[in-house]
């Protein structure tokens, strides 16, 4: 099977905040665990550059668009490598291969007859980059950004996205489950089922974008750019290798709830005119919010990544933004959530049971392991069935209750180790046999953990492994299983995985 998963592409008008990290952060989640599965995986994520909203903060600091985003990248192009993500290309809208593809593609919606010339009038969200109807606004404003919209007026070229109607809703029946989840899909489905109305694919007002190859004059609307990237990026991003074959339309698309209509709606549409396949699935996500509101820079109220990150780890940070929130759901969080969770379940559950269960394999058996696997454990039974639950959580984009699944077996080892007590048996010489044994089954439970939070955990995965006098590299998804650690030696008290971490604050 091959596995393609994208994040939206980013605006580049302001620096990112923890918002666009967790999408990021999800998306390498999924790509790492497919890889341990042995898919042949591709995982997209980016900038999109070309929005009005970035022409005009360019210009406010007068700067031209593209010197602007070429000054924003570097914070951009941060994200993906402080959480530590494996992306295997970042794309930037103003890349050629990008704007020639974007050329191609608008060019065979022309040539399929769907697209023609037109006046719209109408209030448009420039944070959006979408026209608002009446209805959609709140007072007058953009529900989300609650900000005026502006007055917009001009020819442009319209796609004819009325014309895909019927056959969005025969793709939607056919496919139940290309949108997750169910929710979303009824969502979609029924926006669909209440009538589409055509929406402009160019920009006239404004020279910052791609020009539309039967009128230079105009540019691409934002949004006709920068769906194509998911296309567009596997035709460039290896030299010499259009990756299309490979990866289209296994695609599956990671967004948040506010961008459901341009993936669910638009997206598969452009992509039917241009003779195109429409992607294997849409993940859509909640939203991040704190005091209720959307986390957001338009609002004010964001938490930078990369503070977090400083202070408490990549690793802690994708724990906290997956564990604390449903995935899939809306929910809070806040840096004390962050914290609470960093001590109570990183440095306790798992912190301390290596650190104990290295301590004694070096204190009662001189760090000497020997393989015992034996039919009749209490880990055997705890790992029973977590490869195939945990596989299937990942399938349906529960990385929430994936990660639930793991820590019940983390939890079921300090049991184990508060329940046969080793430091007991250790007094005792007639019980050799039963301390080797519950030693032996301790480290094999935590690199079966090891194994299974890789894709959550990287960092930490691999010291556990390498804590175990493991070998890290051994994290294909068949070691998630009892019995698998060799015999081994030279294993010392490991150093703490999450040292303790004064106060919840971020870096100053
Ligand atoms: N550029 C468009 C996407 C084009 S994709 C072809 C865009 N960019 S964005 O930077 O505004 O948002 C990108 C993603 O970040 C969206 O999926 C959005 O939902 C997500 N998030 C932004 N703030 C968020 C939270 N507070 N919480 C969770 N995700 C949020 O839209």
């Amino acid at each position: 099977m091959t596995y393609y998963v994208t994040t939206p592409i980013y605006y580049v008008n302001s620096t990112p905040h923890i918002g666009h990290a967790y999408t990021t952060i999800a998306a390498d989640i999924l790509a790492r665990h497919y890889r341990q599965r042995g898919e042949d995986t591709f995982f997209l994520t980016g900038v999109d550059e070309h929005a009005s909203s970035v022409a005009r903060v360019a210009a406010e600091q007068g700067l031209e668009p593209k010197d602007y985003a070429d000054r924003i990248l570097g914070a951009w192009q941060e994200v993906p490598r402080r959480v530590n993500a494996t992306n295997d290309f970042f794309i930037r809208t103003s890349d050629d291969g990008h704007k020639a593809f974007v050329q191609d593609f608008l060019q065979r919606i022309y040539d399929a007859g769907d697209v023609y010339e037109g006046i719209y009038a109408g209030w448009y969200c420039i944070r959006c980059e979408a026209f608002k109807t009446e209805a959609e606004l709140v007072d007058g404003a953009c529900a989300i950004h609650e900000t005026t919209p502006e007055w917009i007026e001009e020819q442009n070229w319209f796609f004819r996205l009325s014309a895909y109607q019927d056959r969005l809703l025969a793709l939607y029946d056919q496919r139940p489950d290309f949108v997750v989840p169910s929710f979303r899909y009824n969502e979609a489905r029924s926006f669909i089922a209440g009538g589409l109305q055509d929406f402009s694919i160019s920009r006239a007002g404004q020279p910052w974008g791609v020009p539309i190859p039967w009128n230079p004059d105009q540019v691409a609307y934002v949004w006709a750019d920068a769906l194509v990237n998911y296309l567009s990026a596997l035709t460039y991003a290896r030299r010499g290798e259009d990756l299309r074959p490979r990866f289209w339309p296994a695609v599956r698309h990671l967004l948040g709830k506010d961008i459901l209509r341009f993936h669910c709606v638009y997206w598969p549409a452009l992509l039917l005119s241009a003779g195109y396949d429409v992607p294997h699935q849409l993940f859509v996500h909640g939203w991040l919010l704190l005091d209720d509101r959307k986390i957001s820079k338009s609002l004010g109220n964001v938490i930078d990544p990369l503070d977090l990150v400083e202070v408490y780890g990549a690793d802690a940070v994708r724990f906290w933004s997956i564990r604390s929130v449903s995935f899939g759901q809306d929910g809070s969080v806040s840096i004390e959530s962050l914290h609470e969770r960093y001590e109570r379940e990183l440095a306790n559950d798992l912190g301390n049971l290596l650190s104990r269960t290295t301590a004694m394999i070096a204190r009662y058996l001189d760090g000497d392991l020997p393989a015992r696997p034996t039919s009749d454990s209490p880990v055997r039974d705890l790992l029973d069935g977590l490869s195939a639950d945990v596989a299937k959580r990942f399938d349906d984009y529960d990385l929430t209750g994936a990660l639930e699944r793991i820590w019940e077996v983390v939890r079921g080892l300090n049991r184990v180790v508060e329940g046969q007590a080793p430091w007991k048996l250790a007094e005792d010489e007639t019980r050799r046999d039963d301390l080797e044994q519950t030693l032996y089954d301790l480290a094999d439970g935590l690199r079966a953990v090891a194994v299974a939070l890789a894709s959550f955990l990287p960092e930490t995965s691999s010291r556990i492994q390498a804590a175990l006098a493991g070998d890290p590299a051994e994290s294909s998804w068949d070691e998630v299983a009892y019995g698998r650690t060799t015999a081994r030696s030279g294993i010392v008290a490991a150093s703490p995985l999450f040292p303790r971490i004064d106060s919840p604050t971020t870096a100053a």
